[in-house]
């Protein structure tokens, strides 16, 4: 039997359970949240879909009831404030780094050999911390943010091609911030050949450029960040750990000499499977990508400086 936790039953994580759950990639998702009432709201919303949608996963609501968790295979953590527009997800450290420290030391008492999948913003200065309360062996924790910027990505560029999304392949790395993160231009693909048999550089560019403030796009129309991408791309994750997939998707790891940088999370193709991450993918990036990736490792170790100790 498997079973996932969702801590935090805002937009992100109660859309990441529903995903999950309608996708069956778990036997059991229970969300726990500090506001009362809301994830037992939200898991009786959504059990009430499971005649509709044919769906036999269980789901359960929780507030502040950690036994609940216990032995899960996976947790996923999306507890904190989004950004408002105008703000970046690295003004968000000082609450979020102590509600993520909190929720880690809770979970991990009640499901000690879980994968934990972090979400919560600055997501990589988050995922570094989980490194640091827990001590876990670094497969086992997983910032999740090159997933959801590589399906904009994607997005921005069917756009561009007049393509359907599901036909265009593109990875984004680095950091996942709006000045952080690679969007990998040169390695992007419509059916195998490369984009740039269609697009021009400039048009390239500016995919590129979209897709980078991508979530800033979203949070100035929304009044908050989005969720149904963030969900999605956090379910992608899941799914990959608990079915072995050995599915390529790019997370925020520890590195730990990769690419030639040390003691940060940021985002690299890692194989995910049972256990989490099995691999780092190694891309040959060119002197620019290089270049790209070490401006980005430099401003994620800034951030990580700003955590309270
Ligand atoms: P939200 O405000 O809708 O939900 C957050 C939930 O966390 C709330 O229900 C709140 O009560 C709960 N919470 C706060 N403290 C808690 C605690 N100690 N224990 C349990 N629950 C607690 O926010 P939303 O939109 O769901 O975003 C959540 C986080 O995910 C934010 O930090 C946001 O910036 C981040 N995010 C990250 C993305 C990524 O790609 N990594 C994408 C989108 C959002
Ligand atoms: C997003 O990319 C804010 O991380 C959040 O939508």
């Amino acid at each position: 039997m498997s079973k996932v936790t969702v801590v935090g039953a805002g937009n992100v994580g109660a859309t990441a359970a529903n995903v999950m759950a309608i996708r069956e990639i778990a036997d059991e998702v229970v969300m726990i949240d500090i506001k009362e009432g809301v994830s037992e709201g939200k898991a009786m919303d959504m059990m009430q879909t499971a005649n509709l949608l044919d769906m036999n996963t269980r789901i359960k609501g929780v507030t502040n009831d950690y036994a609940a968790t216990a032995g899960s295979d996976v947790v996923v953590i999306t507890s904190g404030i989004p950004r408002k527009p105008g703000m970046t997800r690295e003004e968000l450290i000082g609450v979020n780094a102590g509600i993520v420290k909190q929720v880690t030391e809770s979970v991990l008492k009640y499901s000690p050999d879980a994968v934990i999948v972090c979400v919560s913003n600055p997501m990589d200065t988050m995922t570094y911390l989980i490194h640091k309360v827990s001590g876990l062996p670094k497969n086992r924790i997983i910032g999740m943010g090159g997933a959801l910027d590589s399906s904009r990505f994607k997005y921005y560029l069917s756009q561009a091609l007049g393509a359907n999304p599901n036909e265009v392949e593109g990875m984004v790395i680095g950091g996942h911030g709006d000045t952080t993160m690679i969007p990998l231009k040169r390695f992007a693909t419509l059916r195998g050949v490369p984009v740039c048999n269609w697009l021009s550089c400039e048009q390239l560019d500016k995919v590129a450029a979209d897709t980078m403030v991508g979530g800033a796009t979203l949070t100035k129309l929304l009044g908050t960040s989005a969720w149904y991408a963030p969900g999605a791309a956090a379910a992608e994750v899941v799914e990959a750990v608990i079915h072995d997939q050995d599915a390529v998707i790019p997370c925020s790891a520890l590195l730990e000499g990769e690419y030639g940088h040390s003691d940060l999370c940021i985002g690299v193709p890692c194989v995910l499977g049972k256990g989490g991450i099995k691999r780092i993918i190694e891309l040959p990036l060119n002197d620019e990508e290089k270049e790209l990736f070490a401006k980005s490792a430099e401003a994620v170790h800034k951030t990580n400086a700003a955590l309270p100790c």
